[in-house]
Protein backbone atom coordinates (compact mmCIF):
# COMPACT_ATOMS: atom_id res chain seq x y z
CA UNK A 1 0.00 0.00 0.00
CA UNK A 2 1.35 3.32 -1.06
CA UNK A 3 -0.06 6.45 0.35
CA UNK A 4 0.75 9.65 -1.34
CA UNK A 5 -0.51 13.23 0.27
CA UNK A 6 -0.87 16.38 -1.96
CA UNK A 7 -0.91 19.51 0.16
CA UNK A 8 -0.42 22.71 -0.91
CA UNK A 9 -3.55 22.98 -3.29
CA UNK A 10 -4.51 26.78 -3.66
CA UNK A 11 -7.77 25.35 -5.03
CA UNK A 12 -9.14 22.00 -5.10
CA UNK A 13 -11.85 20.86 -7.88
CA UNK A 14 -13.53 17.67 -6.31
CA UNK A 15 -16.80 17.73 -7.46
CA UNK A 16 -17.64 15.90 -4.48
CA UNK A 17 -21.37 17.58 -2.88
CA UNK A 18 -19.72 17.43 0.51
CA UNK A 19 -17.77 20.63 -0.53
CA UNK A 20 -18.33 24.19 -1.94
CA UNK A 21 -20.55 24.78 -4.77
CA UNK A 22 -21.24 22.68 -8.02
CA UNK A 23 -17.88 22.07 -8.51
CA UNK A 24 -16.92 21.12 -4.81
CA UNK A 25 -14.01 23.53 -3.84
CA UNK A 26 -12.12 23.40 -1.25
CA UNK A 27 -9.75 26.38 -0.50
CA UNK A 28 -6.14 25.56 1.15
CA UNK A 29 -6.51 22.15 -0.23
CA UNK A 30 -4.88 18.87 0.41
CA UNK A 31 -5.54 15.18 -1.54
CA UNK A 32 -4.63 11.91 0.23
CA UNK A 33 -4.36 8.85 -2.45
CA UNK A 34 -4.14 5.37 -1.33
CA UNK A 35 -2.83 2.99 -4.14
CA UNK A 36 -3.87 5.20 -6.66
CA UNK A 37 -7.02 6.16 -5.49
CA UNK A 38 -8.74 9.32 -3.59
CA UNK A 39 -9.20 8.17 -0.35
CA UNK A 40 -9.37 11.95 1.67
CA UNK A 41 -9.90 15.74 0.36
CA UNK A 42 -10.18 18.24 2.54
CA UNK A 43 -9.10 21.24 4.10
CA UNK A 44 -5.15 21.36 4.44
CA UNK A 45 -5.51 21.93 8.00
CA UNK A 46 -7.01 18.71 9.17
CA UNK A 47 -5.35 16.51 6.66
CA UNK A 48 -4.28 13.01 7.66
CA UNK A 49 -0.49 13.61 7.29
CA UNK A 50 0.34 10.54 9.79
CA UNK A 51 -1.24 8.20 7.24
CA UNK A 52 0.89 9.28 4.51
CA UNK A 53 4.37 7.68 2.95
CA UNK A 54 4.87 10.72 0.93
CA UNK A 55 4.26 14.25 0.34
CA UNK A 56 4.09 16.14 -3.03
CA UNK A 57 3.61 19.80 -2.14
CA UNK A 58 2.04 21.75 -4.46
CA UNK A 59 3.04 25.66 -3.69
CA UNK A 60 -0.72 27.08 -3.84
CA UNK A 61 -1.65 25.49 -7.10
CA UNK A 62 -4.83 24.81 -8.54
CA UNK A 63 -5.81 21.18 -8.80
CA UNK A 64 -8.29 19.70 -10.99
CA UNK A 65 -9.57 16.38 -12.07
CA UNK A 66 -7.47 15.29 -14.68
CA UNK A 67 -9.41 15.85 -18.02
CA UNK A 68 -11.45 13.18 -20.15
CA UNK A 69 -10.59 13.39 -23.52
CA UNK A 70 -14.05 10.99 -24.81
CA UNK A 71 -13.09 11.27 -28.27
CA UNK A 72 -9.80 11.02 -30.50
CA UNK A 73 -8.32 8.96 -33.67
CA UNK A 74 -5.15 9.30 -32.99
CA UNK A 75 -3.89 6.58 -34.76
CA UNK A 76 -3.37 7.44 -38.30
CA UNK A 77 -0.39 8.39 -40.40
CA UNK A 78 0.26 11.30 -43.06
CA UNK A 79 -0.50 14.68 -42.50
CA UNK A 80 -3.40 17.27 -44.10
CA UNK A 81 -1.67 20.82 -43.69
CA UNK A 82 -2.38 21.51 -47.34
CA UNK A 83 -6.08 20.87 -47.03
CA UNK A 84 -6.14 22.87 -43.69
CA UNK A 85 -4.39 26.13 -45.30
CA UNK A 86 -7.04 25.63 -48.59
CA UNK A 87 -9.81 25.61 -45.94
CA UNK A 88 -8.48 28.84 -44.51
CA UNK A 89 -8.46 29.91 -47.96
CA UNK A 90 -12.20 29.69 -48.31
CA UNK A 91 -12.54 25.56 -49.39
CA UNK A 92 -15.08 23.74 -47.37
CA UNK A 93 -14.07 21.11 -45.30
CA UNK A 94 -15.40 17.57 -46.69
CA UNK A 95 -16.12 14.32 -45.45
CA UNK A 96 -13.68 13.25 -48.44
CA UNK A 97 -10.44 14.17 -46.63
CA UNK A 98 -10.58 11.06 -44.88
CA UNK A 99 -9.79 9.26 -47.85
CA UNK A 100 -6.03 10.69 -47.84
CA UNK A 101 -5.79 9.83 -44.36
CA UNK A 102 -6.88 6.33 -44.85
CA UNK A 103 -4.27 6.32 -47.81
CA UNK A 104 -1.19 7.07 -45.45
CA UNK A 105 -2.22 5.06 -42.38
CA UNK A 106 -2.78 2.01 -44.43
CA UNK A 107 1.07 2.43 -46.09
CA UNK A 108 2.51 2.95 -42.82
CA UNK A 109 4.26 0.48 -40.90
CA UNK A 110 2.82 -0.84 -36.85
CA UNK A 111 5.87 0.49 -35.66
CA UNK A 112 5.83 4.08 -37.61
CA UNK A 113 2.03 4.25 -35.95
CA UNK A 114 2.98 3.09 -33.07
CA UNK A 115 5.69 6.16 -32.22
CA UNK A 116 3.23 8.43 -33.87
CA UNK A 117 0.62 7.40 -31.14
CA UNK A 118 3.52 7.48 -28.27
CA UNK A 119 3.94 11.33 -29.49
CA UNK A 120 0.14 12.30 -29.04
CA UNK A 121 -0.27 10.44 -25.77
CA UNK A 122 2.55 12.46 -24.45
CA UNK A 123 1.22 15.46 -25.91
CA UNK A 124 -2.17 14.20 -23.91
CA UNK A 125 -0.48 14.07 -20.56
CA UNK A 126 1.47 17.12 -20.80
CA UNK A 127 -2.13 19.41 -21.33
CA UNK A 128 -3.23 17.66 -18.44
CA UNK A 129 -5.49 14.60 -20.10
CA UNK A 130 -5.77 11.84 -17.78
CA UNK A 131 -8.32 9.45 -19.55
CA UNK A 132 -8.31 9.12 -23.62
CA UNK A 133 -10.69 7.42 -25.98
CA UNK A 134 -8.92 6.31 -29.54
CA UNK A 135 -11.00 5.47 -32.38
CA UNK A 136 -9.74 2.94 -35.93
CA UNK A 137 -11.56 4.66 -39.32
CA UNK A 138 -8.19 5.20 -40.78
CA UNK A 139 -8.25 1.66 -42.23
CA UNK A 140 -11.33 0.33 -43.26
CA UNK A 141 -9.97 -3.14 -44.33
CA UNK A 142 -10.55 -6.35 -41.79
CA UNK A 143 -6.96 -6.24 -41.12
CA UNK A 144 -6.07 -2.03 -41.03
CA UNK A 145 -9.14 -1.67 -38.36
CA UNK A 146 -8.08 -4.63 -36.31
CA UNK A 147 -4.71 -3.52 -36.20
CA UNK A 148 -5.35 0.27 -35.34
CA UNK A 149 -7.63 -0.86 -32.77
CA UNK A 150 -4.68 -3.38 -31.28
CA UNK A 151 -2.34 -0.04 -31.56
CA UNK A 152 -5.44 2.18 -29.87
CA UNK A 153 -5.42 -0.70 -27.25
CA UNK A 154 -2.00 -0.64 -26.34
CA UNK A 155 -2.21 3.18 -24.68
CA UNK A 156 -5.99 2.79 -23.53
CA UNK A 157 -9.10 0.78 -22.61
CA UNK A 158 -11.36 3.22 -24.41
CA UNK A 159 -10.96 1.63 -27.82
CA UNK A 160 -13.44 2.31 -30.41
CA UNK A 161 -14.14 0.53 -33.46
CA UNK A 162 -14.92 3.14 -36.44
CA UNK A 163 -14.83 1.15 -39.32
CA UNK A 164 -17.98 3.20 -40.67
CA UNK A 165 -16.22 6.48 -40.71
CA UNK A 166 -16.41 6.64 -44.70
CA UNK A 167 -16.69 4.48 -47.37
CA UNK A 168 -13.42 3.15 -48.52
CA UNK A 169 -12.80 3.61 -52.59
CA UNK A 170 -12.77 0.17 -53.37
CA UNK A 171 -16.53 0.14 -52.34
CA UNK A 172 -17.85 3.56 -53.96
CA UNK A 173 -20.23 1.76 -56.29
CA UNK A 174 -21.55 -0.71 -53.35
CA UNK A 175 -22.04 1.18 -50.52
CA UNK A 176 -24.27 -1.78 -49.06
CA UNK A 177 -21.55 -4.33 -49.41
CA UNK A 178 -19.13 -1.99 -47.49
CA UNK A 179 -21.68 -1.80 -44.78
CA UNK A 180 -22.09 -6.01 -44.83
CA UNK A 181 -18.58 -5.94 -43.99
CA UNK A 182 -18.68 -3.85 -42.09
CA UNK A 183 -21.50 -5.68 -39.61
CA UNK A 184 -19.96 -8.61 -41.07
CA UNK A 185 -16.26 -10.04 -41.07
CA UNK A 186 -15.06 -6.77 -39.90
CA UNK A 187 -16.94 -6.95 -36.53
CA UNK A 188 -16.08 -10.39 -35.79
CA UNK A 189 -11.93 -9.25 -36.14
CA UNK A 190 -12.28 -5.70 -34.54
CA UNK A 191 -15.00 -6.58 -31.21
CA UNK A 192 -12.43 -8.51 -29.30
CA UNK A 193 -10.18 -5.00 -29.74
CA UNK A 194 -12.98 -2.34 -28.68
CA UNK A 195 -14.84 -1.45 -25.72
CA UNK A 196 -17.01 0.79 -28.36
CA UNK A 197 -18.71 1.35 -31.75
CA UNK A 198 -19.17 4.39 -33.74
CA UNK A 199 -20.49 5.57 -37.06
CA UNK A 200 -20.23 8.68 -38.73
CA UNK A 201 -24.01 9.11 -39.52
CA UNK A 202 -23.79 12.32 -42.08
CA UNK A 203 -24.29 12.83 -45.39
CA UNK A 204 -21.34 12.19 -47.66
CA UNK A 205 -20.61 8.85 -44.75
CA UNK A 206 -23.40 6.71 -43.90
CA UNK A 207 -27.29 6.93 -43.62
CA UNK A 208 -29.77 6.95 -40.48
CA UNK A 209 -30.61 3.42 -41.49
CA UNK A 210 -27.05 2.25 -42.52
CA UNK A 211 -26.14 3.67 -39.27
CA UNK A 212 -28.93 1.91 -37.24
CA UNK A 213 -27.38 -1.23 -38.59
CA UNK A 214 -23.84 -0.94 -38.13
CA UNK A 215 -24.38 -0.24 -34.36
CA UNK A 216 -27.17 -2.81 -33.76
CA UNK A 217 -24.79 -5.34 -34.74
CA UNK A 218 -21.68 -3.60 -32.58
CA UNK A 219 -24.38 -3.36 -29.42
CA UNK A 220 -25.31 -6.98 -30.51
CA UNK A 221 -21.72 -8.21 -29.85
CA UNK A 222 -21.60 -6.09 -26.14
CA UNK A 223 -19.91 -3.02 -27.66
CA UNK A 224 -21.65 0.00 -26.60
CA UNK A 225 -22.72 2.94 -28.63
CA UNK A 226 -20.99 6.17 -29.73
CA UNK A 227 -22.57 8.17 -32.73
CA UNK A 228 -20.95 10.76 -34.88
CA UNK A 229 -23.89 13.22 -36.22
CA UNK A 230 -24.90 16.24 -37.08
CA UNK A 231 -21.02 17.55 -37.58
CA UNK A 232 -21.87 18.99 -41.13
CA UNK A 233 -25.69 19.27 -41.30
CA UNK A 234 -29.05 18.35 -39.96
CA UNK A 235 -30.22 14.79 -39.46
CA UNK A 236 -31.67 12.15 -37.78
CA UNK A 237 -28.37 11.10 -36.54
CA UNK A 238 -29.34 12.25 -32.64
CA UNK A 239 -32.31 10.56 -32.38
CA UNK A 240 -30.97 7.48 -33.65
CA UNK A 241 -28.59 7.98 -30.88
CA UNK A 242 -31.13 8.32 -28.38
CA UNK A 243 -32.95 5.52 -29.47
CA UNK A 244 -30.18 2.96 -28.78
CA UNK A 245 -29.08 4.11 -25.65
CA UNK A 246 -26.22 5.52 -26.92
CA UNK A 247 -23.25 7.06 -24.13
CA UNK A 248 -22.55 10.24 -26.25
CA UNK A 249 -23.34 11.70 -29.56
CA UNK A 250 -20.80 13.64 -31.07
CA UNK A 251 -20.08 17.33 -33.05
CA UNK A 252 -23.85 18.40 -31.93
CA UNK A 253 -22.99 20.95 -34.29
CA UNK A 254 -27.17 21.06 -35.82
CA UNK A 255 -29.65 20.56 -33.60
CA UNK A 256 -33.18 20.80 -33.73
CA UNK A 257 -35.35 21.75 -30.46
CA UNK A 258 -36.62 18.32 -30.79
CA UNK A 259 -32.75 17.34 -30.66
CA UNK A 260 -32.27 18.97 -27.76
CA UNK A 261 -35.43 17.82 -25.56
CA UNK A 262 -34.42 13.96 -26.48
CA UNK A 263 -30.99 14.35 -25.46
CA UNK A 264 -32.50 16.20 -22.28
CA UNK A 265 -34.38 13.52 -21.36
CA UNK A 266 -32.17 10.61 -22.10
CA UNK A 267 -29.02 9.13 -20.51
CA UNK A 268 -26.83 10.17 -23.76
CA UNK A 269 -24.21 12.64 -23.78
CA UNK A 270 -24.01 15.57 -25.88
CA UNK A 271 -20.40 15.96 -27.27
CA UNK A 272 -18.82 19.42 -28.28
CA UNK A 273 -16.06 19.13 -30.43
CA UNK A 274 -15.03 22.91 -30.37
CA UNK A 275 -11.57 22.30 -32.47
CA UNK A 276 -13.72 21.14 -34.90
CA UNK A 277 -15.63 24.50 -35.39
CA UNK A 278 -12.42 25.88 -35.10
CA UNK A 279 -10.47 24.48 -37.78
CA UNK A 280 -13.51 23.84 -40.13
CA UNK A 281 -14.35 27.94 -39.85
CA UNK A 282 -18.10 26.71 -39.04
CA UNK A 283 -20.40 28.56 -36.77
CA UNK A 284 -20.19 27.27 -33.16
CA UNK A 285 -23.41 25.17 -31.30
CA UNK A 286 -24.37 26.64 -28.37
CA UNK A 287 -23.58 24.89 -25.16
CA UNK A 288 -25.76 26.98 -23.27
CA UNK A 289 -28.70 26.13 -25.09
CA UNK A 290 -27.90 22.45 -24.42
CA UNK A 291 -27.09 23.09 -20.43
CA UNK A 292 -30.27 24.93 -19.91
CA UNK A 293 -32.48 22.11 -20.95
CA UNK A 294 -30.85 20.19 -18.78
CA UNK A 295 -28.81 17.59 -21.03
CA UNK A 296 -25.33 15.76 -19.51
CA UNK A 297 -22.74 18.09 -21.95
CA UNK A 298 -18.81 16.68 -22.69
CA UNK A 299 -16.23 18.54 -24.92
CA UNK A 300 -13.46 16.20 -26.35
CA UNK A 301 -10.68 17.58 -29.02
CA UNK A 302 -11.68 15.16 -31.67
CA UNK A 303 -7.77 15.36 -32.08
CA UNK A 304 -7.47 13.98 -35.96
CA UNK A 305 -5.73 15.20 -38.82
CA UNK A 306 -8.75 16.38 -40.54
CA UNK A 307 -11.22 18.50 -38.89
CA UNK A 308 -9.83 19.24 -35.41
CA UNK A 309 -5.76 18.36 -35.11
CA UNK A 310 -5.39 19.84 -31.72
CA UNK A 311 -4.71 17.74 -28.59
CA UNK A 312 -5.05 19.88 -26.28
CA UNK A 313 -8.78 19.97 -23.95
CA UNK A 314 -7.40 23.47 -22.39
CA UNK A 315 -7.64 25.01 -26.15
CA UNK A 316 -11.13 23.42 -26.06
CA UNK A 317 -12.06 24.62 -22.75
CA UNK A 318 -11.31 28.25 -23.93
CA UNK A 319 -13.14 28.15 -27.02
CA UNK A 320 -16.15 26.51 -25.79
CA UNK A 321 -16.17 29.56 -22.85
CA UNK A 322 -15.60 31.77 -25.66
CA UNK A 323 -17.71 30.96 -28.25
CA UNK A 324 -20.44 28.30 -27.09
CA UNK A 325 -21.57 30.00 -23.63
CA UNK A 326 -20.56 27.90 -21.43
CA UNK A 327 -19.14 29.48 -18.24
CA UNK A 328 -15.46 28.49 -16.81
CA UNK A 329 -16.70 26.01 -14.63
CA UNK A 330 -19.47 24.32 -16.58
CA UNK A 331 -16.43 24.14 -19.87
CA UNK A 332 -14.76 22.46 -16.82
CA UNK A 333 -17.19 19.83 -15.86
CA UNK A 334 -17.60 19.24 -19.36
CA UNK A 335 -13.72 18.49 -20.07
CA UNK A 336 -13.82 16.15 -17.13
CA UNK A 337 -16.96 14.85 -15.55
CA UNK A 338 -19.03 14.86 -18.62
CA UNK A 339 -15.91 13.35 -20.74
CA UNK A 340 -16.36 10.85 -17.75
CA UNK A 341 -20.50 10.34 -18.02
CA UNK A 342 -19.86 10.45 -22.32
CA UNK A 343 -17.69 7.20 -21.48
CA UNK A 344 -19.70 5.80 -18.88
CA UNK A 345 -17.21 5.51 -16.35
CA UNK A 346 -18.04 6.71 -12.95
CA UNK A 347 -14.02 6.31 -11.86
CA UNK A 348 -12.58 9.34 -13.47
CA UNK A 349 -13.30 13.00 -14.16
CA UNK A 350 -13.95 13.98 -10.03
CA UNK A 351 -11.75 13.13 -6.68
CA UNK A 352 -14.55 12.19 -4.73
CA UNK A 353 -13.44 9.26 -2.51
CA UNK A 354 -12.83 5.93 -4.16
CA UNK A 355 -12.18 7.66 -7.80
CA UNK A 356 -9.02 7.12 -9.45
CA UNK A 357 -6.65 9.80 -8.44
CA UNK A 358 -5.72 11.56 -11.27
CA UNK A 359 -4.76 14.94 -11.14
CA UNK A 360 -3.69 17.60 -13.15
CA UNK A 361 -1.67 20.75 -11.09
CA UNK A 362 -1.71 24.33 -12.94
CA UNK A 363 0.42 26.73 -12.55
CA UNK A 364 -2.37 29.31 -11.91
CA UNK A 365 -4.51 29.53 -8.86
CA UNK A 366 -8.03 29.02 -9.90
CA UNK A 367 -9.18 26.74 -12.46
CA UNK A 368 -10.67 29.62 -14.45
CA UNK A 369 -7.19 30.59 -15.40
CA UNK A 370 -7.71 28.02 -17.88
CA UNK A 371 -10.24 29.88 -20.23
CA UNK A 372 -8.61 33.26 -18.44
CA UNK A 373 -5.03 32.65 -20.59
CA UNK A 374 -5.92 31.01 -23.56
CA UNK A 375 -2.92 28.93 -25.26
CA UNK A 376 -0.69 29.36 -22.38
CA UNK A 377 0.41 26.04 -21.24
CA UNK A 378 -1.02 26.29 -17.62
CA UNK A 379 -0.61 22.74 -17.26
CA UNK A 380 2.65 21.99 -14.59
CA UNK A 381 2.38 18.66 -13.49
CA UNK A 382 -0.09 15.57 -14.36
CA UNK A 383 -0.40 12.80 -12.28
CA UNK A 384 -1.89 9.58 -12.83
CA UNK A 385 -2.89 7.60 -10.16
CA UNK A 386 -0.86 9.82 -8.18
CA UNK A 387 2.50 9.46 -9.73
O1 LIG B 1 -14.79 13.59 -36.05
N1 LIG B 1 -16.42 13.49 -38.69
C1 LIG B 1 -15.79 12.49 -38.96
N2 LIG B 1 -14.58 12.17 -38.56
C2 LIG B 1 -13.64 13.11 -38.01
C3 LIG B 1 -12.87 13.81 -39.07
C4 LIG B 1 -11.91 12.93 -39.68
C5 LIG B 1 -11.05 13.56 -40.74
O2 LIG B 1 -11.36 14.62 -41.33
O3 LIG B 1 -10.02 12.91 -40.99
C6 LIG B 1 -14.33 14.06 -37.07
O4 LIG B 1 -14.42 15.27 -37.31
FE1 LIG C 1 -14.41 12.35 -34.67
Amino acid sequence: MTATLVTGIGELVTFDPAHRGPLGLVQDAALLAVDGRVAWTGPGTSAPREDADEVVDVGGAAVIPGFVDSHTHLVFAGDRATEFEARMAGRPYTAGGIRSTVAATRAATDDELRRRLARFVAELYVQGTTTFEVKSGYGLTVADEQRLLTLAGEVTDETTFLGAHVVPPEFADDQEAYVDLVTGPMLDACAPHARWIDVFCETGAFTVEQSRRILSAGAARGLGVRVHAAQLGPGEGVALAVELDAASVDHCTYLSDDDVERLAASRTAATLLPGVEFSTRHPYPSGRRLRDAGATVAIASDCNPGSSFTSSMPFCIALAVREMGLTPAEALEAATLGGAAALRRDDVGHLRPGARAHLAVLAAPTYVHLAYRPGVPLVARTLRAAR
